[in-house]
């Protein structure tokens, strides 16, 4: 059995590559909701159909946990789907998202004990982070922006210039305003870390810049530690399969600019 790994589109790719970077053995499914990209601004029950109908297909195809490496899937969709679906249509798989490992990497790397972070509109306006945050650290402070021009950016390739400075500096600015004693910015989206050089230079040097594919791959490593159940059924002959549910000369495209080397992806209807 596989490690499935679920995202809106090209952007859980940054998670997959650091996964299967620190998990290389490991046999993974990628499928990118591509046909129907961005979820960021969508409503709550469009997200979680969408995002359902992306976990039954990668546990139709095999696998025995998946990584909903897309956190405005994780945000509005992963509870419910862990709540209802899985003891009644999936009993010993999992689901997992990107939220609780981030909480938990802010929590550790803030001294101020005041953070951001930067996300799609529908990640923000579900406060799963701050709700997150409030369970397992209720003394940090976190302020959060929505970026909406990022992820378009990001998508056009426009990964350097000055619209991408322009953009970069205003979400900074209207983030500081929010507190001054930011000291770390998470990154709370996937696209963000192909902006992380540009970010890196316009955000002032003493703010902790945080990319979630550097602590979600280890964690996850944690998790199959402590969970033998499900790592003993995970299959480890170090391969990987492509799904997108669009065109698949774009993803394959897009997905060699994400990871640095070329990928066949095969089209699927959700
Ligand atoms: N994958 C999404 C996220 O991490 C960004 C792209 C989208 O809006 O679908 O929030």
């Amino acid at each position: 059995m596989r490690i499935g790994v679920f995202d809106s589109g090209f952007g859980g790719l940054t998670i997959f590559q650091a996964l299967a970077a620190r998990l290389p053995d490991y046999d993974y499914l990628y499928l990118g909701d591509n046909a129907r990209t961005p979820y960021g601004n969508r409503s709550f029950e469009t997200i979680y159909r969408f995002t359902r109908e992306g976990v039954d297909f990668l546990f139709s195809r095999g696998c025995k946990l998946i990584i909903i490496a897309c956190n405005t899937a994780s945000a509005k969709a992963l509870r419910a789907i862990q709540q209802n679906v899985l003891p009644t249509q999936y009993p010993g798989r999992n689901v997992l998202g990107i939220i609780r490992p981030s909480v938990e990497e802010l929590a550790k790397q803030s001294k101020t004990r005041v953070v951001a972070l930067w996300g799609t509109e529908g990640t923000v306006k579900s406060d799963s982070f701050a709700l997150e945050l409030a369970k397992s650290a209720p003394q940090i402070r976190l302020f959060q922006r929505a970026c909406p021009m990022l992820v378009p950016l990001v998508e056009a390739g426009e990964l350097a210039g000055g619209g991408t400075d322009f953009f970069i500096n205003r979400y900074w600015s209207e983030t500081h305003a929010l507190h001054p004693g930011i000291d770390t910015l998470l990154l709370a989206c996937t696209h963000y870390p192909l902006l992380y050089a540009r970010i890196r230079a316009l955000v002032p040097p003493e703010v902790n810049i945080l990319i979630q594919g550097n602590f979600v791959a280890p964690s996850l490593a944690d998790y199959l530690t402590r969970h033998p159940e499900i790592d003993s059924d995970l299959t480890r002959d170090g391969s990987r399969a492509f799904f997108t549910t669009d065109r698949t000369e774009g993803f394959d495209k897009l997905a060699e600019a994400f990871l640095g080397h070329s990928v066949i992806s095969e089209k699927i209807t959700l």
